[in-house]
């Protein structure tokens, strides 16, 4: 694996890579690399003949207030488990040089950004759009891969490839749980023991939500209202619970294939998000 940390030099080693006719696959991360982002990783060389990850904790996708200083940052290790998984290129930018003081473009995508994550954090995928933007001109990759897990940023980014026709095809990618169905999540971290038990509530509320909807329940505002008091049970501070449509993010009249139930909570202090989908496509 070769670690680059700037732009020339970055290009010059996927031009190559591509010349020798290798499928560019690329997963952008924030890091603190756990199994949800190491799934990505297996689908890209599964799929493609050259793999390269970023990581770069984006401080444009934070709020004032927000986890921007905190964040895990843990370069070493995450550059040995990305090498052991068989990644061809982390790029690590520096943060001074992404974004220089006179850096003025921004990337917004209306719509899809504005109910759920983006009414909670506005500016935030003003913020993810710009980086993953930014980032697909200077990595140039044929596929980029993405988890379900962030259900509303896949929807931006799909909305943002095909509004400003970036020749990139997305991937979404299963969301990775822990044995007791909490999605990894590198935030996952910052809970205490007892926080931790309680924040497997969140995932165990969205299932049984699926169970219902597999029993043939329709109705979004029941499932919602249903899940959210079982949510509240569990101690959890409800930011969100919406039956959305996957790629509108809108709320459908009726469930139907293609429908997820996604939420919002926090623990203490660590905001946890996750959804599950209600009906197959
Ligand atoms: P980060 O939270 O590091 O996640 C990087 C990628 O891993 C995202 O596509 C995310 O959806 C995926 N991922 C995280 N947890 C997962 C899990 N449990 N299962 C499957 N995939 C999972 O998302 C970001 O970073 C940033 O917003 C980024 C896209 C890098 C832009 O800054």
């Amino acid at each position: 694996m070769i670690t680059v940390h700037e732009v020339p030099t970055l290009r010059e080693l996927i031009r190559e890579a591509r010349a020798q006719n290798r499928t560019i696959g690329f997963v952008p991360t924030m890091g603190a690399i756990h199994e949800g982002h190491l799934a990505l990783v297996r689908r890209a060389r599964a799929e493609c003949g050259f793999t390269a990850v970023s990581i770069f904790v984006n401080p444009l996708q934070f709020g004032p207030g927000e986890d921007y200083q905190r964040y895990p940052r843990r370069l070493p290790e995450d550059s040995r488990l990305l090498e052991e998984s068989g990644v061809d290129l982390l790029y690590t930018p520096d943060a001074a040089q992404f974004y220089p003081p006179d850096f003025a473009t921004s990337v917004e995508v209306a719509g899809v950004s504005d109910g759920g994550e983006g009414a909670i954090r506005p500016g935030h995928f003003r913020g993810v759009a710009t980086v993953v933007g930014k980032l697909f001109l200077q990595v140039s990759p044929d596929v980029a891969y993405f988890g379900r897990k962030d259900l509303q940023q896949v929807a931006v980014l799909r909305q943002m490839v095909r509004d400003l026709d970036f020749p990139i095809r997305l991937v979404a990618v299963e969301t990775v749980r822990e044995p007791d169905g909490l999605a990894m999540s590198s935030r996952n971290a910052y809970l205490a023991p007892l926080e931790r038990q309680q924040a497997a509530a969140l995932s165990r509320a969205l299932f049984a939500a699926r169970d219902r909807a597999a029993q043939g329940e329709r109705d979004p505002e029941k499932l919602e209202r249903q899940t959210r008091s079982e949510l509240e049970e569990a101690g959890l501070a409800v930011d969100y619970v919406e039956v959305v449509d996957g790629a509108t993010m809108h709320r459908p009249a009726r469930v139907q294939p293609g429908s997820s139930i996604a939420a919002a909570v926090r623990v203490g202090k660590t905001r946890l998000i996750d959804n599950v989908l209600l009906l197959e496509e």
